[in-house]
């Protein structure tokens, strides 16, 4: 298990500038306009057009167990997952897979002010706390620059390359830092 569905969703997160918590039905523009982002959507499989999730999209969106908004002065500015890694895919730490893994996208406008890496450190802290020692794994393009950027920096390490949908993943574990003696 990953996020444990029974203590979803936890008190909100606060760092220096940001709060991460639960998606809200007021999300629901910025979930759109993130999945119709050109910018974001070329690094993550193409983006949707705009009316069919205008349509289509829940009331409350990415309202799941490991699904975190992050909010700047009150707006949603991106968004942060943790799920488990399907054991069918390529790239395991674990025989069984299931490892928890991280994902993360911005609104572009949002980019290049640090935001994503203070959201997912904290998210990062967060996990080690509730799942005391447990990796955390992460597949991106190898040509995300900005990603492998923001992973390097959270602490990842590379663990493996491989070809998946049309393009080179870089593979990389992030291991907990150790409780206090
Ligand atoms: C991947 C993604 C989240 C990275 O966003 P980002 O804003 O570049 O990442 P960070 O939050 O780490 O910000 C880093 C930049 O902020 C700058 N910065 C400015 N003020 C800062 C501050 N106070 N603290 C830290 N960094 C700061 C850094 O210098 C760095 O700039 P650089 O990229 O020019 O070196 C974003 O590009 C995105 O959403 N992409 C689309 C989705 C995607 O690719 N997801 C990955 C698949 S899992």
């Amino acid at each position: 298990m990953t996020v444990d569905p029974a203590s979803w969703p936890p008190a909100p997160l606060s760092t220096d500038r940001l709060v991460l918590r639960a998606s809200q039905a007021r999300d629901r523009p910025a979930f759109v306009e993130l999945f119709s982002s050109p910018e974001v959507g070329v690094h993550v499989g193409g983006a949707r057009p705009r009316e069919e999730l205008e349509r289509g999209m829940p009331e409350v969106p990415g309202q799941r167990p490991g699904v975190f908004v992050a909010e700047l002065d009150g707006a949603m500015i991106g968004m942060i997952t943790l799920d488990p890694r399907d054991a069918q895919r390529p790239g395991h730490v674990r025989p069984d897979g299931g490892e928890a893994e991280l994902g993360y996208l911005f609104l572009p406008r949002s980019w290049g002010r640090g935001y994503a890496s203070e959201a997912c450190r904290a998210v990062l802290g967060w996990f080690a706390a509730t799942r005391p020692g447990e990796p955390v794994v992460l597949t991106t393009r190898t040509a995300n620059d900005r990603s492998v950027r923001v992973a390097t920096k959270l602490g990842f390490a590379e663990a493996g390359r491989f070809e998946e949908y049309g393009a080179e993943q870089w593979f990389a574990v992030w291991t907990p830092p150790a409780p206090p003696a």
